[in-house]
């Protein structure tokens, strides 16, 4: 086990709150697959925290989580607008696709966000050989830890709407991005035209469980009818949900999961700041610090120094051509451990 690492969020533990909230609901015995009572009550909970013109379900990951978000949307000929960076495209083993039978289709992006101009061009309709876009799946943040600006997100919404498609936002990070932007999560979703969401929870100290929400039930009724039935096929529904349950319920109390993001936040700004000071002149930070992640290139560094490092501080190069690598903090990550590896960064000879 490793002291601390930059490789992921979720190379981090589990925060003791959480865990002390599964202890609390282990005793006894009660109905499974949420029809405990509990579990309602919570999912009610995170309903009224997004507005509560919304419906709310627990699945087991991010994977799952956007599995089920965009199928429930998809008919079997559409396809689903992203990043050519996205998750749903390069980290997931092509599950949306396998799942929903529909194609993502790769947009151009900066720093992980796409571009206006280039979803609006994207939206082609009628050509019967063609699949047709119904759904844009952004990451707030996105995978490179960036942020799109509420006014951004607005137009990208009313874009979709537009032509009777939706938004769908993977927010495995999303109480990084809601933090960062000194927003409530509803205030980035629901009231920006958001129509489904990934509500993340096991990057930001949960043990496991995430949720998938369906907003605007007005128009999205039917489709937030059906989703305990896309998640049922699509094996995410946990028999012992109430364990889920209860790690929300604690997330929430006390804004926990905004404490736990901010904390990740500021260690990123605390990392970038050592960087630029201490070796300002001799590594180059290639992406906006917005949220818990930090792009750097280690090219000057030989790839001897890059192993050596690795070894100590986990942590994964991203473009191996540049030597592009991302630092991760989490919520516990510390202080200490970011000044030893800017020490050790710093050491001579290194460079
Ligand atoms: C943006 C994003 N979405 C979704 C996921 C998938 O989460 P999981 O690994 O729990 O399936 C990840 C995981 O790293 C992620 O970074």
């Amino acid at each position: 086990m490793n002291k601390c690492s930059f490789g992921s969020d979720n190379h981090s533990g589990v925060h003791p709150q959480i865990l002390k909230a599964i202890e609390r609901v282990n005793e006894g015995y009660c109905f499974g697959y949420g029809e405990d009572g509990y579990t309602e009550g919570v999912l009610r909970q995170i309903e009224a925290l997004l507005g509560n013109d919304c419906k709310a379900l627990f699945v087991l990951n991010g994977t799952g989580a956007n599995v089920v978000s965009l199928s429930s949307f998809l008919d079997s000929f559409s396809t689903v607008l992203a990043p050519s960076c996205a998750h749903i495209l390069e980290d997931e083993c092509g599950a949306v696709e396998r799942f929903s039978s529909c194609k993502i289709t790769p947009l151009p992006h900066i720093d992980g966000k796409v571009v206006f101009d280039e979803v609006k061009a994207a939206l082609c309709f009628g050509d019967q050989h063609k699949v047709q876009p119904k759904i844009l799946s952004i990451s707030l943040p996105t995978e490179f830890e960036t942020l799109y600006t509420r006014e951004e997100i607005k137009a990208l919404a009313e874009l979709m709407h537009s032509v009777g498609g939706y938004l769908h936002i993977d927010g495995s990070r999303i109480s990084n991005a809601a933090s960062a932007m000194g927003c409530s999560v509803k205030e980035i979703t629901y009231d920006l035209g958001c129509d489904v969401l990934s509500f993340g929870g096991t990057k930001n100290g949960l043990l496991i469980g995430e949720a998938v929400v369906i907003f605007n039930l007005k128009k999205n009724r039917k489709i937030a009818d059906n989703l305990c039935f896309v998640r049922k096929q699509a094996t995410q529904l946990y028999s012992k949900n109430r364990f889920i349950a209860a790690q929300f319920e604690a997330y929430l109390k006390d804004d926990l999961y905004l404490q736990m993001a901010s904390h990740s936040n500021r260690m990123a700004k605390y990392l970038e700041s050592c960087l630029r000071e201490k070796l300002g002149g001799k590594i180059q930070i290639t992406r906006p610090v917005q949220t818990n992640g930090v792009y750097l290139s280690l090219l000057p560094l030989s790839d001897e120094a890059i192993d050596a490092l690795r070894k100590k501080y986990i942590f994964y190069i991203w473009d191996n051509r540049t030597k592009e690598v991302r630092l991760m903090c989490s919520f516990n990550t510390q202080k200490e451990f970011i000044d030893e590896f800017i020490e050790d960064l710093s050491k001579k000879g290194l460079f």
